[in-house]
């Protein structure tokens, strides 16, 4: 059969291609239908499509099998009801309805809801209203209701709000500086006591680069974060190490650091606690000073021990041989002798004060009146007017438990001290000062000082720059004031000359009495 064509009507080939056109059209609105469909229920939100009037004309599975529901049931009642039924918040008779705000703008509305469900339980609900314009009509006539149960969200969130409270208040109270870096080595966190340790303050360090705290020329941080980053080997995390920081004015002090590593997603954090030694490394020194003490304390000890006898016969000898020469040469040479005899056995004399382990006779004392007596013993032996000294000392002084004479060849070393650097006299000043952990005594002169490298070493046994000197009238000095409880340090007066700092501790007044009465 031949396809023909009649003039006004369609062919049955046009036909039939419309019938297949509107066939095509048919599947694809049911494609669609199917997938709103899936989407509608699948979604795990409450959906409602409600008109004007609040009929509900649809629901989804979710709402329905959460307040276990059928369709036909919900379909063409009141929404304001079924929310009644199940429990869920309703504004009807508020202005609060959504359905009517949305009415009245045409526009979306989204509110939050706090609530308690029928099983007492705290809800957090969040609910958007969309008007759903169709083309062609003016008038809105549906609206779409989605209900969204954040309850969980919303108790993670305030977990997260809670954990990250926690976590700050234990970085603000921390006593150890902590702080973090980014890949860039800029500072990211910063807390309290790292605004102490470091002397800057939060804003002013935030995002500046770890190099204003730890200077490189120390050692290298940038180093450890970059061969961190190309092998995923961490050399230095987990580890403390050792470097040298800077605080703000300017003043390095040693820190003891450790660091931790976190990478979140591709965000790399690097987290340092970092701790101030130069209190812990001034104790080590101290210790460090102490076992050396004890060490050469015993050599010494034996050395003395073997020295006494020979000199005493040297000595003795000497004196003998002395009283049965007549020849003026021979004598002065005999004389030279005993001189050094007598030098030495002084010498052997120390060493023994020296290495004894003290035991300090505790009573109660007035630091001033040991000071006046060691004034005027240094007084007498030097001739008149070469040396000054001044005295100023503390009237409101407290008495406190010591061993005065023990202490009064300790001040009697530093004058001697003093007086020795200045071969032509000058002026020696002490001071005597009530604090509230103790006395503090301060003796200065007006010598050449101490320099700064030798300043370390001058507690040294045998450390002397003097010619005949023994290099034990510090070390001694030192022991004695250790053994008290208290500190003797030394420091190069800004006037020149040196000034010698004894502090003795109050506390000791307590401890030592108990054993004084013992
Ligand atoms: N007042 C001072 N001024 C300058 N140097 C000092 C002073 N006191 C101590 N020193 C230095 O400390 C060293 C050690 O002192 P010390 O232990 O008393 O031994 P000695 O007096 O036998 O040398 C001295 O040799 C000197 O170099
Ligand atoms: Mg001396």
């Amino acid at each position: 059969m031949a396809d023909e064509s009649h003039e006004g009507k369609p062919s049955r080939a046009e036909l039939l291609r419309d019938v297949q056109e509107k066939t095509r059209e048919i599947e694809r609105l049911q494609m669609q239908n199917l997938f709103l469909k899936t989407v509608f229920d699948g979604i795990s939100e409450e959906i409602m499509i409600v008109d004007r009037d609040f009929n509900v004309l649809d629901a989804n599975r979710v709402l329905l099998e959460r307040h276990r529901l059928d369709r036909d049931t919900v379909t063409g009642r009141k929404c304001h009801e079924i929310k009644r039924e199940t429990g869920a918040p309703c504004h009807i008779i508020e202005n609060g309805c959504p359905l009517h705000r949305a009415r009245d703008t045409g526009k979306m509305v989204e509110i939050n809801y706090q609530h308690q469900d029928s099983g007492g339980e705290n809800r957090s609900l969040s609910l958007i209203m969309y008007p759903i314009k169709l083309p062609g009509e003016g008038d809105i006539r549906y609206f779409m209701e989605i209900a969204r149960d954040e309850t969980r969200y919303r108790k993670l969130i305030g977990q997260i709000k809670a954990s990250q409270k926690r976590f700050r208040s234990i970085l603000d109270t921390a006593t150890n500086a902590i702080l973090s870096i980014d890949e860039d080595h800029r500072i990211t966190l910063f807390n309290n006591a790292a605004e102490r340790i470091f002397g800057y303050s939060r804003e002013e360090v935030m995002g500046r680069d770890l190099g204003c705290l730890i200077p490189e020329s120390y050692g290298d941080h940038k180093k450890y974060v970059k061969r961190f980053l190309e092998y995923r080997k961490p050399s230095v995390i987990g580890r403390t190490i050792r470097l040298t920081a800077q605080r703000k004015n300017g003043e390095e002090f040693p820190i003891e650091l450790s660091l931790s590593f976190l990478e979140l997603e591709s965000d790399i954090t690097i987290t340092a606690i970092i701790r101030d030694i130069t209190e812990h490394r001034r104790m080590e020194k101290m210790l460090l000073q102490n076992e050396r003490l004890a060490a050469v304390g015993e050599a010494v000890a034996h050395v003395a021990h073997e020295l006494k006898n020979p000199l005493m016969i040297i000595g003795g000898f000497t004196s003998q041989i002395r009283n049965a020469v007549r020849d003026k040469k021979i004598l002065t040479k005999l004389d030279m002798i005993l001189d050094e005899v007598a030098r030495l056995e002084r010498l052997v004399l120390e060493l023994g004060d020296f290495t004894k382990e003290y035991r300090l006779l505790y009573r109660p004392a007035d630091i001033n009146s040991v000071l006046r007596d060691v004034v005027k013993v240094m007084g007498a032996a030097h001739p008149a007017g070469k040396y000054t000294i001044i005295a100023n000392l503390d009237p409101a002084l407290e008495e406190i438990s010591c061993d005065p004479d023990k202490l009064k060849q300790v001040f009697l070393n530093i004058f001697s001290n003093g007086m020795e650097a200045m071969a032509d006299g000058g002026v020696i000043t002490v001071n005597s000062e009530g604090r509230p952990d103790g006395v503090e005594v301060r003796i200065s002169d007006q010598g050449p000082g101490i320099p700064e490298k030798e300043l370390q070493h001058i507690f040294e046994p045998f450390y002397t720059t003097r010619e005949r000197g023994s290099g034990l009238g510090l070390a001694i000095s030192y022991k004695i004031v250790r053994a008290h409880g208290g500190e003797l340090t030394a420091a190069r007066r800004p006037g020149g000359g040196a000034m010698f700092t004894v502090q003795l501790p109050l506390s000791l007044k307590f401890a030592a009495s108990k054993e004084y009465q013992k």
